[in-house]
């Protein structure tokens, strides 16, 4: 018999449909329920961005209030998650805490287990107004500050940055910050969302696919890759470095991250909306010696490799400038990629089949004891 041709990594293989999202490598662009994710970023806050993948339409005036007012009211931990994030060790990494943290949240609502779209909806939401508030806490506790409540009065953005910072800081960073939100909320069958759907598939709770799908993010190869961005700025340290650290790392055969992307060949069409708002901080922050190291790398690479960045490598320094711990950049990215995944949960059980592909076994012929 022919062997079965094997799709190592999935690459290339069309899963199922999705109405949620639409990446075309070819003219570059994305689209989140048809609207092009610039657009959204130029227009939109994150929670109408959040309501539009969750409802395939953006809210109304009212459904927008509806949104926001349940946000708001959802935001505070309670005493027990919090006491879980204080057991916590500062060994383990900030995505270790957001992991256990969701599951503990997950075990605490008493409809966990109620899979109707009414319900998975309403975790939806809960899970949203949730995440900021374990991301703030856990990076404050690092560094020997106390929890700063949710105020009810500011917007997501505005509300996750004061819980973080203390305090509501510019425009200009609150709009980056808002920005980067929209950007990281959606993008097809990537690794952690196709994990997610493959936890639904089974029928398991909505809560164990964000679980699941927080760890398929933790990997440099996805999400964990804005936060190795940083650790390659600063390794590289100035402008004038980055060519001969281009060709050290290549010798040695690294993996450089914020480059190359599964699907995009051409260039992420999420790059160029990130990088303005990162030469916007560069510009309120002073700090052009950033946007040299960024723009140098990005050339060496191109002309060593032909590889182009993908979003992390604009998010990463930007969120190095809003002053985020670089530990604490993955979590951001899952804040907002909940969004997503909770789409991708509701689409698949809406129309579910178990996910469960074929293997073609390699090991010793049969044998006996
Ligand atoms: N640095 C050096 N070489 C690279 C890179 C890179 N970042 N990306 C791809 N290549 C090379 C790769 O070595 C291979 O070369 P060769 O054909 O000589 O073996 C060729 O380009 C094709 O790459 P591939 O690994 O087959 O491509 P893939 O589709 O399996 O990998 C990727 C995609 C994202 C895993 C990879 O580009 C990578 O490891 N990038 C660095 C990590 C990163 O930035 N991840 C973020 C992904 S996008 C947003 C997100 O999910 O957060």
């Amino acid at each position: 018999s022919t062997a079965p041709e094997i799709h190592k990594g999935l690459a290339g293989v069309v899963a199922d449909t999705t109405a949620i999202s639409k990446v075309n490598p070819e003219t570059n662009s994305l689209l989140y329920r048809g609207y092009p994710v610039q657009e959204l970023a130029a227009e939109c806050s994150f929670e109408q961005v959040a309501w539009l993948l969750w409802h395939g339409e953006l809210p109304s005036d009212e459904q927008l209030d509806t949104l926001q007012e349940t946000e708001r009211a959802n935001r505070a931990l309670s005493d027990d998650v919090r006491d879980l994030v204080d057991r916590t060790p500062t060994t383990a990494h900030p995505m270790d805490v957001l992991r256990t943290a969701v599951s503990l949240v997950g075990a605490q609502d008493p409809s966990a287990g109620d899979a109707s779209p009414d319900a998975d909806l309403a975790k939806s939401v809960r899970l949203l107004a949730q995440l900021p508030a374990v991301v703030a806490y856990d990076q404050r506790r690092r560094r020997g500050e106390d929890l700063v409540p949710p105020d009810e009065d500011l917007d997501y953005a505005e509300n996750f940055l004061r819980m973080t910072f203390g305090e509501v800081p510019d425009p200009v960073v609150v709009d980056a910050f808002r920005v980067s939100l929209i950007l990281y909320a959606e993008h097809s069958f990537n690794a952690s969302t196709f994990t997610a759907r493959v936890i639904t598939s089974t029928m398991a709770d909505l809560y164990s696919a964000v679980v699941g799908a927080i760890g398929a993010l933790k990997g440099p190869l996805h999400g964990g890759a804005n936060e190795a961005v940083m650790h390659v700025f600063d390794e590289i340290g100035s402008a004038e470095n980055a060519e001969p650290w281009l060709e050290r790392a290549l010798a040695e055969k690294r993996k450089i991250m914020g480059f190359g992307h599964r699907v995009y060949k051409k260039g992420d069409s999420r790059v160029p909306t990130m990088r303005a708002a990162l030469e916007r901080l560069v510009e309120h922050y002073g700090r052009p010696d950033v946007l040299d190291l960024y723009t140098r790398l990005e050339t060496a690479m191109g002309e060593r490799k032909n590889i182009k960045p993908n979003l992390d490598y604009p998010s990463g320094p930007a969120y190095h400038l809003m002053g985020f711990d670089t530990a604490t950049f993955t979590p951001l990215f899952v804040a907002s990629r909940v969004t997503g995944w909770t789409a991708h949960v509701m689409e698949q059980a809406a129309d579910n089949s178990l996910i469960r592909p074929l293997s073609e076994y390699d090991g010793p012929d049969e044998r006996h004891l």
